[in-house]
C-alpha cells in the first residue's frame, strides 16, 4: 500500500478519519508517543493493527476516547476512584484497565475481560478521535521490538506501506508511554511505569499505589507481569547497551574512559548523559533509533538514579534497552 502523509489540518484530520472510518489504520501523534490507531470497535481493524506491527496477537491494545462520555459504553463499570483519576489527569499520559463490555471485541483486548481506555493529551489526537465518531484502538506506532516512535520520521521509518496514513505531527514532549493503572482491585496498582506517578495516584485518591510486582528489578520467570506487553524484551538497539550507575561525576569520568577504549577498537561509540529524568524521557527513544541510524556499535548511557518515581519509569526502558547490562561504578 502507498502511505498517505497528512498534516494536521482539519481538512487533513477529516482525510484520516474518513480511513478509520473505513477500517483503515492511521499512525497519530500523542503527548506520549506516536500510535497507530484504528477503529476500537472493528475486530478487522485490531487484527490490521497486530499485522501491521508484527505484534503478538496476545498483547492488549490501548482504546483511545477524547470525551469522558464515549468510556461509558465500553467499560461495564466506571469505579469513584477511577472517574476521580480521569478528571485530574485526561487529558494526560495515563491509562485505566476498567472491565470490558461485550461491544469492545476480544480482537481489541487480546482476549482478556479488562479494556485499557486513555484521553491522549494532543489536540491533532482529540480531533482525529471526534471526527472518526469511535474510539480508537492504538499501540505505540513501532515495529515490534523497535524502541517506541516519538516523531513522524519514526512512524516513517517502521511503517511507511503498512499504515494507510500517518499524521505529520509535532515531536511527543512526554517521549514515555503512558502510566497504565489497573482499577479493577481494591486498590490501584501501576501495571507499566510513566510519567504519572503512585505518588500522584495517591495525592490524588488519598490512597497507597504500588507497582506491579512483576514489574520491580529483573524480570523473572516466576511473577508474569498482568500488562501483557511488559513481558516482551522491548527497545532494543542494533548496537550493544551498556548503563553506569553511581555517583554523577565518577560515571560520567567510567564512561568516558570505556568511549575512548571502544572507539580505540574501531567501534562508533554513542554516549547518552541527560541532566533530568524529564529530559531522559523525552530523549531517549530518538536517540536509540538516531544511534541505529548512523550504526553505532556501541551505546554507553548513564542511568538515574531510581530513588525518584519519573526516573524509576525512564529507567524502566533504559534497563530493557541495555538487556539489564549496567556496570555500578
Ligand atoms: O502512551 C501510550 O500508552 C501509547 C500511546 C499511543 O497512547 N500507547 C502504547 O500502547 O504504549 P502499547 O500497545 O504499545 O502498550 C499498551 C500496554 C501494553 O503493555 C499492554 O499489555 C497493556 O498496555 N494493556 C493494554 N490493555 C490491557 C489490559 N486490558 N490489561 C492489562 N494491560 C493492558
Ligand atoms: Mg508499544
Amino acid at each position: 500500500m502507498s502511505t498517505l502523509y497528512l498534516t494536521t489540518s482539519e481538512e487533513d484530520l477529516r482525510i484520516a478519519a474518513a480511513v478509520i472510518r473505513t477500517g483503515g489504520l492511521v499512525g497519530f501523534p500523542t503527548e506520549t508517543v506516536y500510535g497507530l490507531g484504528g477503529n476500537a470497535l472493528d475486530p478487522e481493524a485490531s487484527k490490521k493493527i497486530y499485522a501491521a506491527k508484527g505484534r503478538p496477537s496476545d498483547n492488549p491494545l490501548i482504546v483511545h476516547i477524547s470525551e469522558l462520555d464515549q468510556i461509558g459504553p465500553l467499560v461495564k463499570t466506571f469505579p469513584e476512584n477511577a472517574q476521580k483519576l480521569a478528571e485530574a489527569v485526561w487529558p494526560g499520559p495515563m491509562t485505566l484497565v476498567l472491565p470490558k463490555k461485550p461491544v469492545v471485541p476480544d480482537a481489541t483486548t487480546g482476549g482478556l475481560d479488562t479494556v485499557a481506555v486513555r484521553m491522549p493529551a494532543n489536540p491533532a489526537a482529540l480531533r482525529l478521535i471526534t471526527l472518526s465518531g469511535c474510539p480508537i484502538a492504538a499501540p505505540s506506532a513501532n515495529l515490534s521490538g523497535h524502541p517506541s516512535p516519538t516523531r513522524w520520521q519514526h512512524v516513517r521509518d517502521d511503517l511507511d506501506g503498512r499504515a494507510d496514513a500517518i499524521i505529520m505531527g509535532s515531536p511527543c514532549l512526554g517521549g514515555i508511554e503512558s502510566t497504565v493503572i489497573d482499577m479493577t482491585g481494591q486498590l490501584p496498582q501501576i501495571l507499566r511505569p510513566g510519567l504519572i506517578t503512585p505518588e500522584r495516584v495517591t495525592e490524588i485518591l488519598g490512597v497507597p499505589c504500588g507497582y506491579d510486582p512483576a514489574i520491580l528489578g529483573k524480570p523473572d520467570p516466576g511473577l508474569v507481569p498482568k500488562a501483557p506487553g511488559m513481558k516482551y524484551k522491548h527497545y532494543a538497539p542494533r548496537a550493544q547497551m551498556t548503563l553506569f550507575s553511581g555517583e554523577r561525576s565518577a560515571a560520567a569520568a567510567a564512561m568516558e574512559k570505556e568511549a575512548a577504549r571502544c572507539r580505540a577498537e574501531g567501534k562508533k561509540t554513542e554516549v547518552l548523559i541527560y541532566d533530568t529524568s524529564e529530559e531522559a524521557a523525552e530523549r531517549l527513544f530518538d536517540d536509540l533509533r538516531r544511534s541505529d541510524s548512523e550504526g553505532a556499535d556501541v551505546i554507553l548511557a548513564m542511568a538515574l538514579p531510581e530513588d525518584e518515581s519519573v526516573a524509576f519509569s525512564v529507567m524502566n526502558r533504559m534497563l530493557k534497552s541495555a538487556g539489564y547490562n549496567v556496570i555500578k561504578v
